[in-house]
Protein backbone atom coordinates (compact mmCIF):
# COMPACT_ATOMS: atom_id res chain seq x y z
CA UNK A 1 0.00 0.00 0.00
CA UNK A 2 1.27 3.29 -0.95
CA UNK A 3 1.49 6.43 2.04
CA UNK A 4 -0.86 8.02 0.38
CA UNK A 5 -3.84 5.09 -0.55
CA UNK A 6 -3.19 4.25 3.08
CA UNK A 7 -4.09 7.60 4.35
CA UNK A 8 -6.70 7.84 2.16
CA UNK A 9 -8.75 5.07 3.60
CA UNK A 10 -7.75 6.25 7.32
CA UNK A 11 -8.05 9.74 7.40
CA UNK A 12 -8.03 10.67 3.81
CA UNK A 13 -4.93 13.09 4.52
CA UNK A 14 -2.07 13.01 2.06
CA UNK A 15 -4.92 12.43 -0.67
CA UNK A 16 -4.85 15.88 -1.06
CA UNK A 17 -1.87 16.71 -0.86
CA UNK A 18 -1.21 14.07 -3.64
CA UNK A 19 -4.01 14.41 -5.98
CA UNK A 20 -6.14 17.63 -5.49
CA UNK A 21 -3.28 19.82 -5.58
CA UNK A 22 -1.10 19.37 -8.72
CA UNK A 23 0.63 23.27 -8.64
CA UNK A 24 3.41 23.60 -5.67
CA UNK A 25 0.91 24.44 -3.55
CA UNK A 26 1.79 26.68 -0.88
CA UNK A 27 -2.06 26.99 0.77
CA UNK A 28 -3.27 23.24 1.90
CA UNK A 29 -6.48 22.91 3.92
CA UNK A 30 -6.85 19.42 5.17
CA UNK A 31 -9.90 17.12 4.57
CA UNK A 32 -12.13 17.38 6.85
CA UNK A 33 -12.16 14.09 9.39
CA UNK A 34 -12.66 13.28 12.83
CA UNK A 35 -10.38 15.89 14.59
CA UNK A 36 -11.34 19.13 12.06
CA UNK A 37 -9.78 20.23 8.77
CA UNK A 38 -6.75 18.33 10.00
CA UNK A 39 -3.73 16.59 8.82
CA UNK A 40 -2.95 13.39 10.82
CA UNK A 41 0.34 12.37 10.83
CA UNK A 42 1.96 9.15 11.92
CA UNK A 43 5.18 9.17 10.84
CA UNK A 44 8.28 11.56 9.57
CA UNK A 45 7.61 10.70 6.04
CA UNK A 46 4.14 12.10 6.02
CA UNK A 47 5.38 15.61 7.37
CA UNK A 48 7.69 15.62 4.74
CA UNK A 49 4.94 15.17 2.34
CA UNK A 50 3.31 18.37 3.97
CA UNK A 51 6.82 19.99 4.06
CA UNK A 52 6.54 19.53 0.19
CA UNK A 53 3.65 21.07 -0.26
CA UNK A 54 2.50 23.69 2.36
CA UNK A 55 3.76 26.85 3.88
CA UNK A 56 0.13 27.80 4.83
CA UNK A 57 -1.95 24.68 6.53
CA UNK A 58 -5.45 26.02 6.68
CA UNK A 59 -6.19 23.28 9.57
CA UNK A 60 -4.56 21.67 12.38
CA UNK A 61 -1.39 19.11 11.98
CA UNK A 62 -2.24 16.10 14.85
CA UNK A 63 0.46 13.81 15.74
CA UNK A 64 -1.24 10.68 16.14
CA UNK A 65 -0.89 8.28 18.82
CA UNK A 66 1.65 5.99 16.96
CA UNK A 67 3.94 8.68 16.23
CA UNK A 68 7.87 8.08 17.50
CA UNK A 69 11.01 9.37 17.36
CA UNK A 70 11.80 12.91 15.78
CA UNK A 71 9.27 15.19 14.13
CA UNK A 72 10.56 17.68 11.79
CA UNK A 73 8.20 19.80 9.79
CA UNK A 74 10.32 22.37 8.11
CA UNK A 75 8.42 24.95 5.57
CA UNK A 76 5.28 25.86 7.33
CA UNK A 77 5.07 29.27 8.00
CA UNK A 78 1.45 29.33 8.86
CA UNK A 79 -1.34 26.96 10.96
CA UNK A 80 -4.60 28.10 11.17
CA UNK A 81 -5.80 25.66 13.55
CA UNK A 82 -3.50 23.92 15.92
CA UNK A 83 -0.48 21.67 16.44
CA UNK A 84 -1.20 18.54 18.63
CA UNK A 85 -1.66 15.08 19.20
CA UNK A 86 -4.44 12.95 19.52
CA UNK A 87 -5.31 9.30 20.36
CA UNK A 88 -8.28 7.02 20.32
CA UNK A 89 -8.82 6.23 23.86
CA UNK A 90 -11.00 2.98 22.90
CA UNK A 91 -8.38 0.98 20.64
CA UNK A 92 -5.99 -1.64 22.05
CA UNK A 93 -3.58 -1.18 19.77
CA UNK A 94 -2.86 2.12 20.09
CA UNK A 95 -0.67 3.93 22.75
CA UNK A 96 -2.24 5.91 25.14
CA UNK A 97 0.20 9.11 23.31
CA UNK A 98 2.98 9.18 21.15
CA UNK A 99 6.24 9.17 21.81
CA UNK A 100 8.13 12.30 19.65
CA UNK A 101 11.35 12.49 20.85
CA UNK A 102 12.10 15.70 19.79
CA UNK A 103 9.96 18.47 17.68
CA UNK A 104 11.29 20.96 15.38
CA UNK A 105 9.12 23.17 13.56
CA UNK A 106 11.71 25.89 12.14
CA UNK A 107 9.93 27.87 9.89
CA UNK A 108 6.58 27.87 11.68
CA UNK A 109 5.33 31.44 12.52
CA UNK A 110 1.91 31.42 13.13
CA UNK A 111 -0.84 28.83 14.95
CA UNK A 112 -4.31 30.32 14.88
CA UNK A 113 -5.10 28.07 18.16
CA UNK A 114 -3.07 26.43 20.24
CA UNK A 115 -0.13 24.10 20.59
CA UNK A 116 -0.96 21.40 22.63
CA UNK A 117 2.30 19.37 23.34
CA UNK A 118 1.78 18.21 26.99
CA UNK A 119 1.97 14.80 28.57
CA UNK A 120 4.31 13.68 26.34
CA UNK A 121 6.71 11.89 29.18
CA UNK A 122 9.31 10.94 25.63
CA UNK A 123 9.69 14.58 24.49
CA UNK A 124 13.34 16.61 24.78
CA UNK A 125 13.34 19.26 22.77
CA UNK A 126 10.59 21.34 21.06
CA UNK A 127 11.97 24.13 18.91
CA UNK A 128 9.67 26.82 17.01
CA UNK A 129 12.20 29.71 16.74
CA UNK A 130 10.43 31.41 14.55
CA UNK A 131 7.00 31.17 16.42
CA UNK A 132 6.01 34.71 17.27
CA UNK A 133 1.97 34.68 17.82
CA UNK A 134 -0.12 31.86 19.00
CA UNK A 135 -3.95 32.32 19.16
CA UNK A 136 -4.74 30.72 21.90
CA UNK A 137 -2.48 28.72 24.52
CA UNK A 138 0.83 26.99 24.39
CA UNK A 139 1.47 23.60 26.35
CA UNK A 140 4.47 21.63 26.28
CA UNK A 141 5.42 19.45 29.24
CA UNK A 142 8.29 17.36 30.04
CA UNK A 143 10.95 18.83 27.10
CA UNK A 144 14.47 19.84 28.58
CA UNK A 145 15.01 22.54 26.05
CA UNK A 146 12.23 24.78 24.77
CA UNK A 147 12.51 27.18 22.16
CA UNK A 148 10.13 30.03 21.70
CA UNK A 149 12.02 32.41 21.42
CA UNK A 150 10.14 34.81 19.06
CA UNK A 151 6.74 33.92 20.70
CA UNK A 152 4.97 37.47 21.64
CA UNK A 153 1.71 36.43 23.00
CA UNK A 154 -0.62 34.23 23.70
CA UNK A 155 -3.57 33.62 25.97
CA UNK A 156 -2.07 30.82 28.01
CA UNK A 157 1.47 29.45 28.39
CA UNK A 158 2.08 26.09 30.01
CA UNK A 159 5.23 24.05 31.14
CA UNK A 160 5.55 21.27 33.32
CA UNK A 161 9.05 19.37 33.42
CA UNK A 162 12.60 19.00 34.28
CA UNK A 163 13.48 22.27 31.77
CA UNK A 164 17.28 23.46 31.80
CA UNK A 165 16.61 25.45 29.13
CA UNK A 166 13.24 27.42 28.09
CA UNK A 167 13.64 30.02 25.83
CA UNK A 168 11.05 32.71 25.80
CA UNK A 169 12.81 36.07 24.92
CA UNK A 170 9.99 37.92 23.40
CA UNK A 171 7.06 36.80 24.96
CA UNK A 172 5.23 40.51 26.03
CA UNK A 173 2.07 39.45 27.03
CA UNK A 174 0.03 36.60 28.14
CA UNK A 175 -3.61 37.66 28.61
CA UNK A 176 -4.89 34.69 31.10
CA UNK A 177 -1.61 32.80 32.64
CA UNK A 178 1.75 31.68 32.68
CA UNK A 179 2.23 28.83 34.55
CA UNK A 180 5.38 27.45 34.63
CA UNK A 181 6.76 24.47 37.01
CA UNK A 182 10.20 22.53 36.65
CA UNK A 183 9.78 19.60 38.17
CA UNK A 184 8.03 16.46 37.44
CA UNK A 185 4.25 16.60 37.08
CA UNK A 186 4.63 19.45 39.55
CA UNK A 187 3.75 17.16 42.17
CA UNK A 188 4.14 18.80 45.72
CA UNK A 189 6.90 17.07 47.93
CA UNK A 190 9.21 16.63 44.56
CA UNK A 191 12.24 18.78 44.60
CA UNK A 192 13.86 18.78 41.16
CA UNK A 193 17.80 17.53 41.10
CA UNK A 194 18.86 20.81 38.89
CA UNK A 195 18.20 24.10 39.89
CA UNK A 196 16.76 26.41 36.68
CA UNK A 197 17.10 30.09 35.84
CA UNK A 198 13.96 32.10 34.49
CA UNK A 199 14.66 34.73 32.49
CA UNK A 200 11.26 37.11 30.80
CA UNK A 201 13.12 39.75 29.71
CA UNK A 202 10.01 41.32 27.75
CA UNK A 203 7.05 40.07 29.76
CA UNK A 204 4.90 43.08 31.03
CA UNK A 205 1.86 42.02 31.04
CA UNK A 206 0.32 38.36 32.62
CA UNK A 207 -3.13 37.48 33.62
CA UNK A 208 -1.99 35.54 36.85
CA UNK A 209 1.78 34.42 37.11
CA UNK A 210 2.40 30.71 38.61
CA UNK A 211 5.89 29.30 39.14
CA UNK A 212 6.67 26.77 40.79
CA UNK A 213 9.64 24.27 41.17
CA UNK A 214 12.90 25.18 41.84
CA UNK A 215 14.74 28.01 40.79
CA UNK A 216 18.59 30.29 41.13
CA UNK A 217 17.31 33.27 38.95
CA UNK A 218 14.60 34.80 38.04
CA UNK A 219 14.55 37.61 35.66
CA UNK A 220 11.41 39.90 34.74
CA UNK A 221 12.56 43.46 34.63
CA UNK A 222 9.37 44.48 32.36
CA UNK A 223 6.60 43.12 34.22
CA UNK A 224 4.75 45.42 35.03
CA UNK A 225 0.90 44.33 35.47
CA UNK A 226 -0.32 40.82 36.57
CA UNK A 227 -3.85 42.08 35.08
CA UNK A 228 -5.89 39.11 36.31
CA UNK A 229 -8.48 38.14 33.56
CA UNK A 230 -10.31 35.12 34.28
CA UNK A 231 -7.62 33.69 36.86
CA UNK A 232 -8.56 37.04 39.04
CA UNK A 233 -8.05 35.06 42.11
CA UNK A 234 -4.78 33.59 41.15
CA UNK A 235 -2.80 36.41 41.14
CA UNK A 236 1.06 36.20 40.99
CA UNK A 237 2.29 33.07 42.54
CA UNK A 238 6.16 32.30 43.40
CA UNK A 239 7.49 29.07 45.03
CA UNK A 240 11.20 27.73 44.81
CA UNK A 241 12.57 24.86 46.80
CA UNK A 242 15.92 22.92 46.70
CA UNK A 243 18.88 25.46 48.98
CA UNK A 244 19.46 28.14 46.10
CA UNK A 245 19.30 31.55 47.86
CA UNK A 246 16.89 33.57 44.99
CA UNK A 247 17.86 37.28 44.52
CA UNK A 248 14.01 38.66 43.26
CA UNK A 249 13.17 41.91 41.88
CA UNK A 250 10.57 43.42 39.79
CA UNK A 251 11.43 47.17 39.33
CA UNK A 252 8.04 47.70 37.30
CA UNK A 253 5.39 45.94 38.73
CA UNK A 254 3.02 48.11 40.12
CA UNK A 255 -0.60 46.60 40.09
CA UNK A 256 -1.58 42.86 40.33
CA UNK A 257 -5.00 41.80 40.86
CA UNK A 258 -5.20 38.42 42.97
CA UNK A 259 -2.79 37.72 45.93
CA UNK A 260 0.60 37.64 45.43
CA UNK A 261 2.70 34.94 47.15
CA UNK A 262 6.85 34.63 47.09
CA UNK A 263 7.95 31.57 49.11
CA UNK A 264 11.35 29.59 49.24
CA UNK A 265 14.86 30.41 49.99
CA UNK A 266 14.33 34.32 49.22
CA UNK A 267 18.38 36.32 49.69
CA UNK A 268 16.66 39.80 48.99
CA UNK A 269 13.59 41.32 47.53
CA UNK A 270 12.53 44.46 45.49
CA UNK A 271 9.59 45.65 43.90
CA UNK A 272 9.57 49.42 44.49
CA UNK A 273 6.84 50.35 42.03
CA UNK A 274 4.23 49.01 44.22
CA UNK A 275 2.38 51.08 45.97
CA UNK A 276 -1.29 49.80 46.24
CA UNK A 277 -1.58 45.88 47.00
CA UNK A 278 -4.77 46.11 46.52
CA UNK A 279 -5.47 42.31 47.29
CA UNK A 280 -3.37 39.89 49.47
CA UNK A 281 0.72 39.82 50.43
CA UNK A 282 2.25 37.09 51.64
CA UNK A 283 6.07 36.10 51.68
CA UNK A 284 7.77 33.62 53.33
CA UNK A 285 11.37 33.52 53.27
CA UNK A 286 14.01 30.73 54.88
CA UNK A 287 16.93 32.74 54.19
CA UNK A 288 18.09 35.68 56.44
CA UNK A 289 15.98 38.24 54.47
CA UNK A 290 16.36 42.01 55.32
CA UNK A 291 13.60 43.80 53.36
CA UNK A 292 11.63 47.27 52.48
CA UNK A 293 8.09 46.71 51.72
CA UNK A 294 7.11 49.82 49.74
CA UNK A 295 3.19 49.66 49.90
CA UNK A 296 1.01 52.64 50.84
CA UNK A 297 -1.78 50.44 51.09
CA UNK A 298 -2.69 46.88 51.26
CA UNK A 299 -5.15 44.81 52.22
CA UNK A 300 -3.29 41.82 53.87
CA UNK A 301 0.39 41.34 54.58
CA UNK A 302 1.50 38.44 56.23
CA UNK A 303 5.48 37.80 56.41
CA UNK A 304 7.10 34.92 57.66
CA UNK A 305 9.92 33.50 58.00
CA UNK A 306 13.82 33.95 58.79
CA UNK A 307 13.10 38.18 58.29
CA UNK A 308 16.06 39.58 59.76
CA UNK A 309 15.35 43.44 59.26
CA UNK A 310 11.75 45.00 58.31
CA UNK A 311 10.69 48.22 57.58
CA UNK A 312 7.34 49.85 56.06
CA UNK A 313 8.82 53.51 55.15
CA UNK A 314 5.14 54.18 53.32
CA UNK A 315 2.72 52.40 54.54
CA UNK A 316 -0.73 54.28 56.11
CA UNK A 317 -3.61 51.90 55.94
CA UNK A 318 -4.40 48.11 55.58
CA UNK A 319 -6.56 45.59 56.80
CA UNK A 320 -4.67 42.80 58.30
CA UNK A 321 -0.84 42.92 58.84
CA UNK A 322 1.18 39.88 60.53
CA UNK A 323 4.73 39.68 61.02
CA UNK A 324 6.48 36.51 62.48
CA UNK A 325 9.88 35.96 61.94
CA UNK A 326 11.88 32.94 62.91
CA UNK A 327 14.62 34.47 64.14
CA UNK A 328 15.52 37.89 65.84
CA UNK A 329 13.99 40.17 64.25
CA UNK A 330 13.59 43.78 65.70
CA UNK A 331 9.79 44.12 65.99
CA UNK A 332 10.60 47.62 67.76
CA UNK A 333 12.22 49.18 64.42
CA UNK A 334 9.64 47.44 62.43
CA UNK A 335 7.12 49.15 64.25
CA UNK A 336 7.99 52.60 64.12
CA UNK A 337 8.59 52.55 60.52
CA UNK A 338 4.73 52.21 60.13
CA UNK A 339 3.17 55.62 60.77
CA UNK A 340 -0.43 54.14 61.86
CA UNK A 341 -0.09 50.94 63.95
CA UNK A 342 -3.32 51.91 66.37
CA UNK A 343 -5.82 52.36 63.41
CA UNK A 344 -5.24 49.19 61.72
CA UNK A 345 -4.67 45.31 62.94
CA UNK A 346 -1.15 44.72 63.67
CA UNK A 347 0.91 42.11 65.11
CA UNK A 348 5.18 41.57 65.10
CA UNK A 349 6.60 38.85 66.80
CA UNK A 350 9.35 36.14 66.74
CA UNK A 351 10.90 32.99 67.92
CA UNK A 352 13.94 34.12 69.70
CA UNK A 353 11.48 36.09 71.44
CA UNK A 354 12.30 39.18 73.86
CA UNK A 355 10.35 41.89 72.31
CA UNK A 356 6.72 41.73 70.68
CA UNK A 357 4.84 44.02 69.48
CA UNK A 358 0.90 44.34 68.25
CA UNK A 359 -1.00 47.04 67.25
CA UNK A 360 -4.01 45.85 68.79
CA UNK A 361 -3.19 46.13 72.29
CA UNK A 362 -2.84 49.76 73.44
CA UNK A 363 0.70 50.68 74.71
CA UNK A 364 2.11 47.98 72.63
CA UNK A 365 5.67 49.63 72.65
CA UNK A 366 5.52 50.39 76.32
CA UNK A 367 4.80 47.08 77.34
CA UNK A 368 7.35 44.94 75.41
CA UNK A 369 9.83 44.99 78.36
CA UNK A 370 7.28 43.64 81.15
CA UNK A 371 7.37 39.87 81.14
CA UNK A 372 4.22 39.31 81.84
CA UNK A 373 2.61 41.37 78.83
CA UNK A 374 5.30 39.90 76.71
CA UNK A 375 3.66 36.10 77.61
CA UNK A 376 0.47 37.77 77.34
CA UNK A 377 0.69 38.64 73.60
CA UNK A 378 2.83 35.73 72.91
CA UNK A 379 -0.42 33.63 73.55
CA UNK A 380 -1.94 36.00 71.61
CA UNK A 381 0.24 35.38 68.88
CA UNK A 382 1.00 31.94 69.08
CA UNK A 383 -2.80 31.72 68.75
CA UNK A 384 -3.02 34.09 65.81
CA UNK A 385 0.04 32.11 64.36
CA UNK A 386 -1.77 29.06 64.36
CA UNK A 387 -5.33 30.32 63.12
CA UNK A 388 -3.08 31.97 60.14
CA UNK A 389 -1.70 28.61 59.82
CA UNK A 390 -5.01 26.89 59.90
CA UNK A 391 -6.56 29.80 57.43
CA UNK A 392 -3.24 29.00 55.29
CA UNK A 393 -3.53 25.48 54.76
CA UNK A 394 -7.00 25.33 54.22
CA UNK A 395 -6.35 27.94 51.54
CA UNK A 396 -3.61 26.67 50.02
CA UNK A 397 -5.44 23.14 49.81
CA UNK A 398 -8.30 25.31 48.36
CA UNK A 399 -5.82 26.44 45.75
CA UNK A 400 -3.73 23.43 44.95
CA UNK A 401 -6.86 21.33 44.16
CA UNK A 402 -8.21 23.96 42.17
CA UNK A 403 -4.54 24.10 40.60
CA UNK A 404 -4.96 20.59 39.46
CA UNK A 405 -8.87 20.71 38.21
CA UNK A 406 -7.44 23.86 36.26
CA UNK A 407 -3.83 22.21 35.05
CA UNK A 408 -4.95 22.41 31.49
CA UNK A 409 -5.63 25.20 29.78
CA UNK A 410 -9.40 25.85 28.44
CA UNK A 411 -9.93 24.63 25.12
CA UNK A 412 -11.04 27.10 22.15
CA UNK A 413 -14.56 24.80 22.63
CA UNK A 414 -14.46 25.38 26.78
CA UNK A 415 -14.16 28.67 26.55
CA UNK A 416 -15.94 29.14 23.61
CA UNK A 417 -19.26 30.21 25.32
CA UNK A 418 -16.87 33.33 27.20
CA UNK A 419 -15.70 34.92 24.79
CA UNK A 420 -14.80 32.92 21.18
CA UNK A 421 -16.38 32.73 18.45
CA UNK A 422 -18.29 29.28 17.73
CA UNK A 423 -16.63 28.20 14.32
CA UNK A 424 -13.48 27.49 16.49
CA UNK A 425 -14.85 24.96 18.58
CA UNK A 426 -15.24 21.81 16.42
CA UNK A 427 -11.41 22.09 15.54
CA UNK A 428 -9.72 21.52 19.10
CA UNK A 429 -13.05 19.80 21.14
CA UNK A 430 -11.28 17.51 23.76
CA UNK A 431 -12.17 13.84 23.45
C1 LIG B 1 1.83 27.61 -9.22
O1 LIG B 1 1.87 28.67 -8.26
C2 LIG B 1 2.75 29.71 -8.59
C3 LIG B 1 2.77 30.74 -7.46
O2 LIG B 1 2.14 30.24 -6.31
C4 LIG B 1 2.36 30.33 -9.89
O3 LIG B 1 3.29 31.35 -10.22
C5 LIG B 1 2.32 29.29 -10.96
O4 LIG B 1 1.85 29.87 -12.15
C6 LIG B 1 1.42 28.14 -10.57
N1 LIG B 1 1.50 27.08 -11.56
C7 LIG B 1 0.42 26.46 -12.06
C8 LIG B 1 0.67 25.37 -13.03
O5 LIG B 1 -0.71 26.76 -11.72
C1 LIG C 1 -9.89 27.12 5.05
O1 LIG C 1 -10.59 26.08 5.70
C2 LIG C 1 -11.95 26.36 5.94
C3 LIG C 1 -12.51 25.17 6.66
O2 LIG C 1 -11.95 25.05 7.92
C4 LIG C 1 -12.68 26.58 4.66
O3 LIG C 1 -14.02 26.91 4.93
C5 LIG C 1 -12.02 27.70 3.91
O4 LIG C 1 -12.63 27.86 2.64
C6 LIG C 1 -10.55 27.40 3.70
N1 LIG C 1 -9.92 28.54 3.08
C7 LIG C 1 -9.44 28.49 1.86
C8 LIG C 1 -8.90 29.75 1.32
O5 LIG C 1 -9.41 27.45 1.23
C1 LIG D 1 -0.83 4.16 13.26
O1 LIG D 1 -2.17 3.74 13.51
C2 LIG D 1 -2.96 3.71 12.32
C3 LIG D 1 -4.40 3.42 12.73
O2 LIG D 1 -4.44 2.47 13.74
C4 LIG D 1 -2.37 2.73 11.38
O3 LIG D 1 -3.15 2.65 10.21
C5 LIG D 1 -0.98 3.16 11.02
O4 LIG D 1 -0.36 2.25 10.15
C6 LIG D 1 -0.15 3.28 12.26
N1 LIG D 1 1.11 3.89 11.91
C7 LIG D 1 2.26 3.45 12.40
C8 LIG D 1 3.48 4.21 12.01
O5 LIG D 1 2.31 2.50 13.16
C1 LIG E 1 -2.26 32.47 8.31
O1 LIG E 1 -3.19 32.08 7.34
C2 LIG E 1 -4.50 32.57 7.55
C3 LIG E 1 -5.38 31.97 6.48
O2 LIG E 1 -4.90 32.31 5.22
C4 LIG E 1 -4.48 34.08 7.51
O3 LIG E 1 -5.75 34.56 7.80
C5 LIG E 1 -3.49 34.59 8.54
O4 LIG E 1 -3.39 35.98 8.41
C6 LIG E 1 -2.13 33.98 8.29
N1 LIG E 1 -1.26 34.46 9.33
C7 LIG E 1 -0.04 34.88 9.09
C8 LIG E 1 0.71 35.40 10.24
O5 LIG E 1 0.44 34.84 7.97
C1 LIG F 1 18.08 18.81 21.49
O1 LIG F 1 18.73 19.21 22.68
C2 LIG F 1 20.06 18.76 22.77
C3 LIG F 1 20.59 19.17 24.10
O2 LIG F 1 20.39 20.54 24.32
C4 LIG F 1 20.88 19.35 21.63
O3 LIG F 1 22.18 18.86 21.69
C5 LIG F 1 20.24 18.96 20.32
O4 LIG F 1 20.92 19.59 19.27
C6 LIG F 1 18.79 19.40 20.30
N1 LIG F 1 18.17 18.98 19.09
C7 LIG F 1 17.45 19.79 18.34
C8 LIG F 1 16.87 19.19 17.14
O5 LIG F 1 17.27 20.95 18.63
C1 LIG G 1 13.09 14.52 36.32
O1 LIG G 1 14.00 14.66 37.39
C2 LIG G 1 13.72 13.81 38.49
C3 LIG G 1 14.71 14.11 39.58
O2 LIG G 1 15.10 15.40 39.54
C4 LIG G 1 13.84 12.37 38.05
O3 LIG G 1 13.53 11.53 39.12
C5 LIG G 1 12.85 12.13 36.93
O4 LIG G 1 12.99 10.84 36.43
C6 LIG G 1 13.09 13.12 35.80
N1 LIG G 1 12.03 12.95 34.84
C7 LIG G 1 12.25 12.84 33.55
C8 LIG G 1 11.05 12.65 32.70
O5 LIG G 1 13.36 12.89 33.08
C1 LIG H 1 -3.24 45.94 33.47
O1 LIG H 1 -3.59 45.30 32.27
C2 LIG H 1 -4.99 45.26 32.01
C3 LIG H 1 -5.21 44.43 30.78
O2 LIG H 1 -4.29 44.73 29.80
C4 LIG H 1 -5.50 46.69 31.86
O3 LIG H 1 -6.88 46.67 31.67
C5 LIG H 1 -5.18 47.46 33.12
O4 LIG H 1 -5.55 48.80 32.96
C6 LIG H 1 -3.69 47.39 33.43
N1 LIG H 1 -3.47 48.02 34.72
C7 LIG H 1 -2.41 48.78 34.95
C8 LIG H 1 -2.34 49.37 36.31
O5 LIG H 1 -1.57 48.98 34.12
C1 LIG I 1 21.88 38.44 46.23
O1 LIG I 1 22.01 39.72 46.80
C2 LIG I 1 23.03 39.78 47.80
C3 LIG I 1 23.01 41.16 48.38
O2 LIG I 1 21.71 41.53 48.71
C4 LIG I 1 24.35 39.46 47.18
O3 LIG I 1 25.35 39.46 48.17
C5 LIG I 1 24.30 38.11 46.51
O4 LIG I 1 25.49 37.86 45.83
C6 LIG I 1 23.15 38.05 45.53
N1 LIG I 1 23.04 36.70 45.03
C7 LIG I 1 22.82 36.46 43.77
C8 LIG I 1 22.69 35.02 43.39
O5 LIG I 1 22.70 37.33 42.93
C1 LIG J 1 -6.01 50.88 45.61
O1 LIG J 1 -6.67 49.78 44.97
C2 LIG J 1 -8.00 49.59 45.39
C3 LIG J 1 -8.54 48.35 44.69
O2 LIG J 1 -8.18 48.33 43.36
C4 LIG J 1 -8.83 50.83 45.09
O3 LIG J 1 -10.14 50.65 45.58
C5 LIG J 1 -8.18 52.04 45.74
O4 LIG J 1 -8.88 53.20 45.38
C6 LIG J 1 -6.74 52.17 45.32
N1 LIG J 1 -6.11 53.26 46.00
C7 LIG J 1 -5.45 54.24 45.39
C8 LIG J 1 -4.84 55.28 46.25
O5 LIG J 1 -5.34 54.24 44.18
C1 LIG K 1 15.51 29.62 59.13
O1 LIG K 1 16.86 29.25 58.98
C2 LIG K 1 17.20 28.07 59.66
C3 LIG K 1 18.70 27.86 59.56
O2 LIG K 1 19.15 28.26 58.30
C4 LIG K 1 16.41 26.92 59.08
O3 LIG K 1 16.74 25.72 59.78
C5 LIG K 1 14.94 27.21 59.24
O4 LIG K 1 14.18 26.19 58.63
C6 LIG K 1 14.60 28.53 58.60
N1 LIG K 1 13.22 28.88 58.88
C7 LIG K 1 12.26 28.81 57.99
C8 LIG K 1 10.91 29.24 58.44
O5 LIG K 1 12.45 28.41 56.86
C1 LIG L 1 18.38 46.19 57.23
O1 LIG L 1 18.70 47.14 56.23
C2 LIG L 1 18.64 48.48 56.66
C3 LIG L 1 18.96 49.41 55.52
O2 LIG L 1 18.80 48.82 54.30
C4 LIG L 1 19.62 48.70 57.79
O3 LIG L 1 19.50 50.02 58.26
C5 LIG L 1 19.34 47.74 58.91
O4 LIG L 1 20.33 47.85 59.91
C6 LIG L 1 19.33 46.32 58.40
N1 LIG L 1 18.91 45.45 59.46
C7 LIG L 1 19.55 44.32 59.75
C8 LIG L 1 19.03 43.54 60.91
O5 LIG L 1 20.50 43.92 59.08
C1 LIG M 1 -4.00 56.90 60.81
O1 LIG M 1 -5.24 56.32 60.39
C2 LIG M 1 -6.35 57.13 60.64
C3 LIG M 1 -7.59 56.34 60.29
O2 LIG M 1 -7.53 55.83 58.99
C4 LIG M 1 -6.21 58.41 59.80
O3 LIG M 1 -7.29 59.27 60.09
C5 LIG M 1 -4.89 59.11 60.17
O4 LIG M 1 -4.70 60.23 59.33
C6 LIG M 1 -3.74 58.16 60.01
N1 LIG M 1 -2.51 58.78 60.44
C7 LIG M 1 -1.39 58.79 59.75
C8 LIG M 1 -0.21 59.42 60.34
O5 LIG M 1 -1.31 58.24 58.61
Amino acid sequence: MTLSSRWMLLFATLASLASTQTNETEFCTPPYGTWGNAYVVDTQDVLDEIASHCTTVNGSVVMFANYTGAFSLPNVRNITGSLEWRSVLDDPNLPEEPSPTEIDVPDLEYVGSSVYMNSLPALRNFSAPKLRTVGWSVSIDYAVDVDLRALESAEYIQYTGNVSTLRLDSLREVRQRVFICNKDACSEGVTPNTAFKLSLPSLSVAGALELDGRYSALDMPQLANISGQDFAARGFRFATSGGEVINLTFPKLSYVRGEMTVNGGIGSFAMESMRNMSTGFTLITSEPLNVTIPFEEATYIDIYGNITGLRFPNLKSWEQLRIHSGVDLDCEATTESLANTTAYPYSCWHSEDSSSSSGLSTGAKAGIGVGACVAGILVVGLVAWLSVRRRKRAERLKSESNMHLEETPPTYGEARAQDLPPDYATTVSRD
